[in-house]
């Protein structure tokens, strides 16, 4: 086969960067080498309070992964993803080979596109109901990457979540080591490559709410504004647990909320019960019989906002000749 186009190389590692990550860490590293491209985990961007062992950091690239596949698929070339951690390269999470030409399809061009739009989401939704025909959209979204989506509102499950979501959000904004963890990654000004800037925070809630976002994820320059009550949150499963889990299961993130954009849904995230043991295991039991839980979304409709910036590529990026591991 030919060598691709570097073009084509170079919108697929912009698209691939363009992968939500908790607090916009970017847990990430690219390594390419003729027709393959491997995502390294970044451990220096795992959050060590959050995310001690680097579970929404796989999450995170495993979206990455499916960001940079989609991109070469609309672009007309098949590619092999083998997913890692290969236990003599655990932070190897996935190798990505280029396999001959295939003609990407509308809807595959239409989620490539959609990367660029993707956002998180913090601010109110409208009190709209989500279609069904959304709703199945991205059911089957989890599905085609391995992954599963259950719709809290269906399956009675609601409260209890939207209790531990608020539970959570108490140990963490009671624990200095969270608060300054938190602190040190958000408001950031506008243009900061990494970090959550203050721009894209939603206003303080107005009144109490079933849900709670982050408060650390508040803008407090904005007026309270009221919340939606009951927005839809769904909850992303695998069938199986463990590192090579949480990449599958970052891929089946990716899927639907790049479906949800191409719905124009708004989306966002609800991980806190996931960051502390005690709720994360509570979680885990509600869950027990469906498959692991490995993040919560919020979805709705809402007004877009602006989208975060990202580090340059070259600062991800090593171009590799042989088979040497890359330097960190
Ligand atoms: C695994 C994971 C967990 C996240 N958890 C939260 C969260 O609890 N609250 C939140 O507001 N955003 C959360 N985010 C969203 C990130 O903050 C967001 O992706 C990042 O700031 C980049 O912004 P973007 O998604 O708008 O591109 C999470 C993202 C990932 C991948």
């Amino acid at each position: 086969m030919s060598r691709p186009l570097p073009a084509v190389f170079d919108q697929a590692l912009a698209s691939a960067v363009r992968a939500p990550s908790p607090h916009n860490t970017q847990p990430w590293r690219f390594v390419v080498e003729h027709e393959v491209i491997e995502i390294w985990l970044d451990r220096d961007r795992v959050l060590d309070i959050a995310d001690p062992h680097g579970r929404e950091a796989r999450l995170a690239c495993g979206a990455a992964a499916f960001n940079l596949v989609i991109c070469l698929r609309a672009n007309g070339l098949a590619a092999i993803v083998r997913m890692l951690p290969d236990p003599a390269e655990p932070d190897l999470v996935a190798v990505i080979r280029l396999d001959g030409n295939q003609k990407g399809t509308a809807a595959e061009r239409k989620l490539a596109e959609a990367v660029f739009r993707r956002h998180t989401n913090r601010r109110p939704m409208l009190d709209k109901e989500v279609p069904s025909a959304a709703r199945t959209a991205l059911k089957s979204a989890a599905l085609q990457e391995g992954g599963q989506v259950e719709y809290l509102n269906v399956s009675g499950r609601y409260s209890t979540v939207a209790s531990l979501v608020r539970q959570a959000e108490t140990l963490q904004s009671d624990d200095p080591a969270f608060r300054a963890e938190a602190a040190f990654w958000t408001h950031r000004e506008p243009d900061s490559p990494d970090g959550v800037p203050r721009i894209a925070s939603g206003p303080p809630p107005y009144g109490p709410g079933v849900v709670t976002l982050r408060a650390s994820h508040e803008n407090e320059n904005l007026p309270p504004r009221e919340y939606e009550q009951e927005p839809l949150l769904g909850v992303v499963l695998t069938r199986d647990r463990g590192p090579h889990a949480e990449v599958r299961a970052g891929m089946a993130m990716q899927r639907v909320l790049l479906t949800a954009t191409v719905e124009g849904l708004a989306t966002s995230f609800l991980s806190q019960p996931f960051e502390t043991p005690r709720t994360r295991e509570a979680l885990g039991r509600i869950f027990a019989g469906l498959g692991q839980p490995h993040t919560l979304l919020r979805i709705g409709y809402g007004s877009p906002t602006r989208l975060t910036a990202r580090r340059p590529i070259e600062d991800v990026l090593t171009h590799r000749a042989g088979r040497d591991v890359p330097a960190s």
